[in-house]
């Protein structure tokens, strides 16, 4: 695992584009896995922006969101669809025939699930995951007690999850109760995955995910199982991170060969 420590949000975002602009670069028809929130906002802009400068080409990537609330109206706002197709697929300049979410409205649920996670087997695979992670530890929409092995399926959203997504919707009860998510096993599957976290409410699940033990009662610690991860926080992420000064040496003596950026 690797650990990234950077003194402001921007640069979160940023350091964990360019990881993105790399892969892409060596793969142009890449696989990105899409998280929605908050935290990966600064990667879409950044992205964007290289883009719109003519650095970047994104329109042979393909996009797997990583979750979607069930029973959300596609046109509401906040559903995952409409979200990915704001931030992310019309910004990027994705093809919209390649940018996929799980269908939350589906009358039979679980083939919806069995079936994304079929799509995403079908394109190849995942080439890199983008992830956030909640004041939890849940990564996706996989809340503590979540089954490391687990595919997409149907969850029931924490109450602490929807108390934190409240903000997005105009009154707290319209959170939806349950959600379709890539399992853990799914994010598992990804050849790359990097995680960024932004500000002091995420400090300590950062520091569990990271540093605590494997342990279902924290899913982002599954991604020391991870061969490939890379975790980009900022400062105030950083803070209950017992071995900060070690991360922040490895970077900084981080041989040029290795760099993204
Ligand atoms: C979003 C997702 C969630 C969020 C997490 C953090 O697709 O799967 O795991 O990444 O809830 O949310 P923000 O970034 O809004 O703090």
């Amino acid at each position: 695992m690797e650990i990234i420590i950077l003194p402001t949000p921007d640069e979160v975002g940023r350091v964990a584009a360019s990881l993105i602009a790399s892969v892409v670069r060596a793969k142009p028809d890449a696989v990105l896995g899409l998280a929605t929130g908050s935290s990966p906002l600064g990667i879409y802009r950044s992205l964007a922006e290289r883009v719109r400068a003519g650095e970047l080409d994104l329109t042979g990537v393909s996009g797997f969101a990583l979750d979607e609330y069930v029973g959300i109206p596609l046109e509401h706002p906040e559903s995952y669809a409409s979200v990915i197709a704001r931030d992310v697929t019309g910004p990027l300049g994705l093809d919209p025939a390649r940018v996929h979410v799980p269908d939350g409205r589906a009358a039979d649920l679980e083939a919806a699930t069995q079936r994304y996670d079929d799509d995403i087997a079908a394109a190849g695979g995942v080439d890199i995951q983008i992830l956030g992670i909640g004041a939890n530890g849940h990564i996706g929409f996989n809340e503590p007690t979540s089954s490391f092995a687990s595919r997409t399926r149907i969850k029931t959203l924490a109450p602490e999850t929807r108390r934190a997504n409240a903000r997005f919707f105009d009154d707290p009860d319209d959170v939806p109760t349950h959600c379709l998510t890539q399992g853990l096993g799914t994010i598992l599957d990804a050849r790359r995955v990097v995680l960024v976290a932004q500000g002091p409410d995420k400090a300590r699940a950062v520091a569990a995910a990271v540093e605590g033990p494997l342990s279902a009662l924290c899913p982002g610690s599954a991604l020391q199982l991870h061969r490939h991860a890379t975790i980009v926080v900022d400062e105030a992420a950083a803070a209950e991170l017992t071995l900060a000064d070690y991360y922040r040496y490895t970077y900084a003596h981080k041989p040029a060969w290795q760099r993204f950026e």
